[in-house]
């Protein structure tokens, strides 16, 4: 925080990606990951543990699709990919109730690329399995 600046109106902002894109797009999505169930999870059990100071909010795109689902904690800006109810409760429980960090969760930067490189390789990989299932 800057001097001056006003005191934050949460203690943890939390937005979750929902962004959905027809299925077949090259960036995927997170909601192909069901974001927006496990979103509605995530608030829910905020409520039941009583987590106060906390906001869990949709977002759109946060660009990091191919690491989906995803979502980000302010005003830490630490960025998390999560799959399931499980990674949710340990995200709330460690980061949020306790301040620790989920190691294993954590995004950081330079992981989309590896992300991408890994995608165009399995592309790569499927369409020469079908050129070669075609006879060509
Ligand atoms: S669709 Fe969720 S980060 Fe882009």
């Amino acid at each position: 925080m800057v001097r001056n600046d006003p005191p934050l109106y949460y203690e943890r902002h939390i937005f979750v990606c929902t962004n959905e894109r027809p299925e077949g797009h090259p960036r995927g999505c997170c909601e192909a990951g069901g974001a927006t169930k496990l979103r509605n999870y995530m608030k829910a059990r905020a409520k039941e543990m009583g987590l106060k100071g906390v906001r869990v909010n949709n977002s759109g795109c946060l660009d990091r699709c191919e690491l989906g689902p995803t979502l980000v904690i302010y005003p830490e800006g630490v960025w998390y990919g999560y799959r399931s109810t499980d990674d949710i409760d340990e995200i709330l429980t460690t980061h949020v109730a306790e301040g620790g960090r989920v190691d294993r969760l954590m995004l950081k930067p330079g992981d989309d690329e590896i992300a991408k490189a890994d995608i165009a390789e399995r592309r790569a990989a499927e369409k020469a399995a079908r050129a070669a299932a075609s006879g060509g």
